[in-house]
């Protein structure tokens, strides 16, 4: 039977009845959580470039955070397989201080699109006033396999998916949900493939590699209002051409106009800057948790506003704890259990429980093998990969985490030697050494300067200059006992995910592969193109409020080298910390490529279904091995 596709054109037409409306662009947009993307850029294009605010932001700010940036020299030239992502950084600074701009919107969104496309997940250039809004595109796409042939496709379940939006969204287009499941032949006049691959090199930024279908149904900001696709539908032979509109999802501060849109969202808050945490009220400790690293990726498109659905969570009946971010499940013939761990970003004890209480109801069932389902996990709270390592592993593998180091850098070396004449500890500062241990698992003491001497390499030409390197403490938070053997044999323990595994899920992943040998498959992404299965592997991340957290509490905002506080609204956050692979020991985790040892498409069946692509996953080497 053959539908014709007539979906999505009819567009929202704004009133411009109210004529101090118009002559105010940000008033139009006021009130709304939906629009067209045209109109929230006249707002967003109504402020005038400021020097003060280029320079505050680029020279006094983001330009001497980069200072402690782990990757900084890499990037220079960045080694095989990632060499697309070289640049550099300083000379690109450079250029941004001398371009011309017309207003404020196009200086910070050249300063964000420099470093979104460095792909490095854990370094982004937030500015709120720019940032706060996610273009949202009814017709998200995926790549399937067909009748033995892989072709990107509009998502089957669009009629699903799409609702969840709600009606402020809906009203706002015409969706003729015969779409769902068409084939789709070109985007933009490319090829499919090709144009999802600009996409991620171009919008997405997370990761160093691309083989992922990144952000093309929901990029943050405002920059586009329309795609164009030629499309098969479902059961029809007919290729027809559809404008596709873009509609934009605003989730910052509430405004009515121009005055208030740039007061609200785009000056400094009192959250923007960093404190003295030794002048803080909240740090009481007898209460106060360890400060705890993280390993992240912001993901504007999943983490903020409302972000286009995705059904990656399993719907069969969960065994263990599931009210955190782990949700358990036995395959049907019960041989196997899946863990799915949809983050690292959770309370410590639930994790933790939740961990036990999957691996304890898996041994009651009798299950016998284990599958880690990571996909779209983001990562979270370092020691919490750490943890899953060890407790997978068992105790007797000894420390469950890598060799780490932060570069020394004369403000960084400053600062440890300020924290220590202070007598700061690790409730203040991830820079005092009590946070580490040395490699034979003593805790250092929060009077250990472990910048003297310091550890001088050679990248790219360029003498960069780091910490001695020290390991994790993630012990010291655990709360349930570590058994001393592997719960399941670690032949029989497998991961898989969609590819979208970034930073502590990426240092778990690459733990299990380096250390474990356990076999990894990544589902899904461009066909023919190979595809990390750690995602973007940093280590510790700090925010702009960190980084300005531990210069002010080691009284050190007055030194020369010290950035400024932002006068603008925004996070500028880097990757802090280096993790040193096991392979190789004297290379960054992040830039040892390791490929999964399978990689499957999806298919009709099995797209966004883990239980079923885990279950349907068929005759192959993995699947004979695993199920
Ligand atoms: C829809 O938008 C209106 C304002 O335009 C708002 O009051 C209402 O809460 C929104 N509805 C939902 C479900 O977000
Ligand atoms: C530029 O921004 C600064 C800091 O917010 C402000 O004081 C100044 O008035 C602005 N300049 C112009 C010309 O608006
Ligand atoms: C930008 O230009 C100003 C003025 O020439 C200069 O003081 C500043 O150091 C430059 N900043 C960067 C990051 O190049
Ligand atoms: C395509 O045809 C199949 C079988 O006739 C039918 O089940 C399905 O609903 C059709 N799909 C669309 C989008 O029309
Ligand atoms: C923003 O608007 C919502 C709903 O219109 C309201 O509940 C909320 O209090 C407002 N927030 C601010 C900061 O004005
Ligand atoms: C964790 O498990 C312990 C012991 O079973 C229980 O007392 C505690 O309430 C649990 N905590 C959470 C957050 O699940
Ligand atoms: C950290 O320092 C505070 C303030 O001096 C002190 O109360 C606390 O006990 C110290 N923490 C540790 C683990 O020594
Ligand atoms: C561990 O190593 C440190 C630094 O070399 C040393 O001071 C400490 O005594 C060692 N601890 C043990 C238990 O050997
Ligand atoms: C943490 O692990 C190290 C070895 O990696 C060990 O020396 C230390 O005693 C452990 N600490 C705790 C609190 O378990």
């Amino acid at each position: 039977m053959f539908r014709p596709i007539l979906f999505l054109l009819a567009l929202a037409s704004v009133s411009f009845a109210d004529s101090d409306k118009s002559s105010d662009p940000c008033a139009v947009i006021a009130g709304k959580s939906f629009m067209l993307p045209s109109d929230a850029l006249a707002c967003l294009k109504s402020f005038p470039f400021n020097e003060t605010l280029r320079q505050n932001v680029l020279t006094d700010t983001i330009s001497r955070v980069f200072d402690f940036y782990t990757f900084e020299d890499y990037y220079l030239d960045s080694p095989p397989p990632f060499q697309e992502s070289t640049v550099n950084i300083r000379a690109a600074l450079a250029a941004i201080n001398t371009t011309k701009y017309a207003t404020d919107y196009d200086f910070n969104v050249d300063l964000y699109n420099f470093v979104t496309r460095m792909n490095d997940g854990h370094t982004r250039w937030f500015p709120d006033c720019y940032t706060n809004f996610q273009n949202l595109l009814p017709a998200p796409i995926v790549s399937l396999e067909v009748d033995g042939i892989q072709s990107v496709y509009i998502i089957p379940d669009l009629v699903e998916l799409i609702p969840l939006l709600g009606t402020n969204y809906t009203d706002l287009i015409k969706i003729c949900w015969n779409s769902a499941g068409a084939k789709v032949i070109s985007i933009e006049g490319q090829e499919p493939y090709t144009y999802v691959d600009f996409i991620a090199k171009t919008v997405s930024g997370n990761y160093l590699d691309h083989g992922r279908f990144g952000d093309l149904a929901g990029p943050t900001g405002v920059a586009q209002d329309s795609l164009t696709f030629e499309l098969i539908a479902a059961n029809s032979t007919k290729i027809e051409t559809v404008t596709v509109p873009y509609i934009a999802n605003f989730f910052g501060t509430n405004f009515t106009d121009r005055e208030s849109y740039w007061a609200n969202n785009c000056l400094a808050n009192a959250d923007t800057n960093g404190v003295d945490f030794k002048l803080s009220t909240e740090l009481t400790f007898d209460t106060l948790p360890r400060k705890q690293p993280m390993g992240n990726i912001i993901d504007k498109s999943t983490s903020n506003g409302v972000g286009l659905p995705t059904q990656f969570e399993p719907t069969f009946p969960t065994v263990g704890g599931d009210q955190g971010v782990i949700k358990s499940y036995v395959l049907p013939g019960k041989k196997t259990g899946v863990m799915f761990v949809g983050s690292f970003d959770d309370d410590f004890t639930q994790f933790q429980n939740d961990t036990v209480s999957a691996i304890t109801a898996f041994q009651k069932a009798g299950v016998t093998r284990l599958i880690i389902d990571l996909s779209n996990n983001g990562g979270g709270f370092i020691c919490l990969g750490q943890f899953l390592h060890q407790y997978l592993a068992g105790a007797r593998i000894g420390y469950p985490g890598f060799q780490s180091s932060v570069r020394a850098n004369p403000l960084a070396r400053k600062i440890v030697a300020s924290d220590i004449e202070l007598g700061l500890n690790d409730s203040f500062s991830f820079y005092t050494a009590d946070n580490y241990a040395f490699f034979n698992g003593t805790q250092m003491s929060a009077a250990d300067d472990y910048m003297t001497p310091d550890v001088t390499v050679v990248i790219n030409g360029r003498t960069d200059v780091n910490s001695q390197r020290f390991h994790d403490t993630c012990n010291l938070t655990y709360v349930v006992p570590i058994p001393n053997n592997p719960p399941f044999d670690l032949q029989n323990v497998a991961i898989v995910s969609n590819g979208n595994c970034a930073s502590t899920c990426a240092m778990f992943s690459t733990l299990m592969n380096e250390r474990e040998h356990v076999k990894i498959a990544v589902w899904g992404g461009k066909p023919f193109e190979n595809v990390e299965f750690k995602g973007m592997a940093g280590n510790q991340v700090l925010e702009w409020f960190d980084i300005d957290s531990e210069i002010k509490t080691a009284n050190l905002k007055d030194d020369p080298l010290a950035p400024a506080d932002l006068l603008v609204s925004g996070d500028f956050r880097h990757n802090w910390r280096t993790a040193w692979s096991y392979f190789d020991e004297n290379e960054p985790i992040a830039y040892v490529s390791e490929l999964p040892r399978f990689r499957f498409p999806y298919t009709l069946e099995t797209y966004n279904n883990p239980p079923k692509f885990v279950a349907l996953c068929g005759g192959n080497a993995f699947c004979i091995s695993v199920l």
